[in-house]
């Protein structure tokens, strides 16, 4: 079955194996949404039945809640875990300073929550994803379905005072329909191109009337491990300095690629 993955899928896969090693026995983790944070859960599946792993899991979606109880990882919410020993998530964007954009498959909202809710945030990432400075991936904002096209017009002002390059706004859709978010609200997906000064950004939009938050994670995130194509994956730990590269075999196993096959 790996052979039939991209080089960006394995370079996905390689992160998510190699951060998987950071989940202790007695750990609550909270497990991230997107394609490479599915690969996370399935490593994690993977040795919670073959390896006897015991930690419990705490969902940033109801696609990964789905995803993990299917793998057998025991599924608690963010209430009766309370505090995160760590989270592992994937990124659309992350910068030098490990600031990130996230929010592409629209679940920024529980995301930020539990990786602030935590006391290790590790992103997990292609190299595709590394930016000099954030703002080519459109930055997503939840905002509440009460008068959202205001909210869009004020977000769309606001972006002339700021440091930004683009300032076009629009809003998610899932098919001809808005695109609906875990707690039931609306996406807007702003062109910026290149964020400025993101801190003073994620600020400034959060003050907003109707943006319940959005994709910019400030000083959130610890470490980053980054996956290539080839196997390779490199660890940046931003507290500690430290750099550390590694090679991961691609190993196939009937666990780890059964959901792909349903
Ligand atoms: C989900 O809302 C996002 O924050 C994802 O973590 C991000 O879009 C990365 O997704 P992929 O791993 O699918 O690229």
């Amino acid at each position: 079955m790996t052979g039939e993955l991209s080089p960006i899928d394995k370079a996905k896969f390689v992160a998510a194996k190699r951060a998987a090693d950071y989940v202790e026995d007695g750990m609550r983790v909270g497990l991230g949404t997107g394609s490479t944070a599915a690969w996370l859960v399935r490593c994690l599946g993977d040795q919670v039945r073959d390896g006897g792993l015991r930690f419990k899991g705490v969902p940033t979606s109801s696609r990964t809640a789905d995803l993990a109880r299917k793998v057998g990882i025991e599924v608690i919410s963010l209430d009766e875990a309370k505090w995160l020993d760590l989270t592992i998530d994937g990124a659309d964007e992350f910068d030098g300073d490990l600031n990130l954009i996230k929010g592409g498959g629209g679940a920024l909202l529980q995301e930020k929550i539990v990786a602030t809710a935590s006391d290790q945030m590790v992103v997990i990432a292609d190299i595709g994803k590394e930016v000099e400075h954030l703002g080519a991936f459109p930055l997503p904002i939840e905002v509440i379905p009460f008068g959202w096209q205001t909210t869009q017009a004020l977000v769309e002002e606001t972006l002339i005072s700021m440091d930004v390059l683009g300032r076009k706004s629009s809003m998610r859709m899932n098919g001809d329909r808005p695109f609906i978010t875990d707690e039931g609200n609306y996406i807007l997906d702003l062109s910026l191109q290149r964020i400025g000064n993101p801190r003073q950004l994620a600020l400034v939009i959060n003050q907003m009337p109707g943006v319940v938050e959005n994709g910019l994670f400030i000083d959130i995130c610890d470490a980053v491990v980054v996956g290539y194509g080839d196997g390779r994956v490199e660890t940046r730990d931003i507290n500690e300095g430290t750099v550390e590269q590694d090679r991961i075999d691609f190993i196939e196993t009937d666990n780890l690629f059964k959901d792909l096959a349903e």
